[in-house]
């Protein structure tokens, strides 16, 4: 049962994808809730917590912030947008990795309510993201993700080979045979 529980947990994380097409139907606000509770507990340096979230359901903001490029058209046709902004001068040396766990986090936690998501953009177009929803010079956009009830199951993209990525005490030497 145990071993149940523990393999059901690996499943979970190992069956996230990354979802870009999802179905028009709104997040009740209650979910949305329940999932930044969970991300607010993301590790962050000295507990700093760095970040703010700001929900994204405007049509018209959403389709800014999805035009800042390409790679951020999937947030076109996503019911929520969520961009996650961190204080770089709470956390002038981790305020990036900070980001990235919560932001990491709340896509778990999306996961785990049968929500899908993927993460749209990192370190790029910072001061358009900033003018869009109006954030603070100090606040640095790090991730905006693309949030709804999926309308597609992605294939699990190839990762590389654990041998090939982890070594013992020193760079190079085979961990595992
Ligand atoms: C830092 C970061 C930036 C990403 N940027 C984009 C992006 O701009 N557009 C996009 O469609 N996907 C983006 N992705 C999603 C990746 O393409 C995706 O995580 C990767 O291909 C692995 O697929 P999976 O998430 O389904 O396992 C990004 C992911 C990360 C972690």
């Amino acid at each position: 049962m145990v071993h149940k529980m523990v393999s059901d947990m690996l499943n979970f994380l190992l069956s996230r994808r990354s979802v870009r097409k999802f179905k028009p139907n709104p997040i009740p606000d209650e979910l949305l809730i329940q999932i930044l509770d969970v991300a607010r507990y993301a590790p962050s340096a000295r507990n700093s917590q760095p970040w703010i979230f700001v929900v994204v359901k405007d049509s018209e903001v959403k389709k800014k912030l999805a035009n800042v490029h390409v790679w951020a058209k999937p947030l076109e046709n996503a019911p929520v947008g969520i961009v996650v902004a961190c204080n770089n001068e709470v956390s002038p040396e981790s305020y990036q990795v900070d980001c990235a766990n919560a932001t990491m986090q709340l896509m778990l936690a999306a996961h785990a309510v049968g929500l899908g998501s993927v993460w749209l953009q990192t370190l790029r177009n910072i001061s358009d993201v900033q003018e869009i929803v109006g954030l603070p010079k100090n606040y640095i956009p790090i991730a905006m993700l693309a949030l709804g009830f999926p309308d597609e199951v992605p294939i699990a993209k190839k990762r590389k080979d654990l041998k090939d990525i982890v070594y013992l005490n020193r760079f190079g030497s085979e961990f595992i045979h």
